[in-house]
């Protein structure tokens, strides 16, 4: 199964989803790593990794669909037969939904369907929220919407921020291989 992952920052997801394939924990290969911000730390970790990079900034197409119709063409060339969202910072327009229907995963650090969009972590935490998570689901044209895949949630009662956020970007990447596995094969 050839993977693209999208990510916009730091790709920490993108490296455990790369992780996962080399290890062979996913039957799978991550073939492409799509950047849709020039400079993110992503792009290191793809040339570290050894994975080939499309970087591309939207502002520079026409529009959305000129955008999305571009790293199509790259996706159909390079084989690739499931897309994973990874901190990619921007809805996915129709262009693109309807090139992978059913085969777009995204992830994001709430227990969906609470705490949708930005900053998701920070605001349950300042909610004084106690039980956290993580959910990979499925994409469609909405905000954090789609049907889920997987969730893992666990309970937080301390006061450290940063420390919550670790932990749930650690949830995050068991969680992302798992989904993945789940969907490659789903009666395993
Ligand atoms: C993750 O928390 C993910 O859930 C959200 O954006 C963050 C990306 O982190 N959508 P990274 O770039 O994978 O480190």
């Amino acid at each position: 199964m050839k993977i693209a992952v999208f990510a916009s920052g730091s790709g920490s997801n993108f490296e455990a989803i790369t992780e996962g394939c080399k290890a062979g924990e996913i039957p799978g290969e991550v073939v492409l790593c799509v950047c849709d911000r020039p400079g993110a730390q992503v792009e290191s970790r793809a040339h570290r990794l050894g994975i080939p990079l499309l970087s591309l900034s939207p502002k520079s197409f026409a529009d959305k669909e000129a955008y999305e119709r571009r790293i199509v063409d790259e996706l159909r060339r390079e084989g690739v037969e499931l897309v994973c969202l990874a901190g990619y910072m921007r809805i996915v327009g129709p262009t693109l939904l309807g090139a992978f229907p059913r085969r777009i995963l995204n992830i994001h650090p709430s227990l969906l369907p609470a705490f949708k969009g930005k900053d998701a972590i920070r605001r349950a935490f300042e909610q004084g929220e106690k039980r956290f998570g993580a959910t990979v689901h499925y994409v469609d044209e909405t905000l954090d919407g789609g049907d889920i895949i997987v969730q893992q949630s666990f309970d937080y009662n301390g006061d450290d921020f940063e420390e919550l956020e670790r932990h749930v970007h650690k949830v995050e990447h068991g969680l992302y291989r798992k989904a993945i596995k789940q969907v490659i094969h789903p009666s395993h």
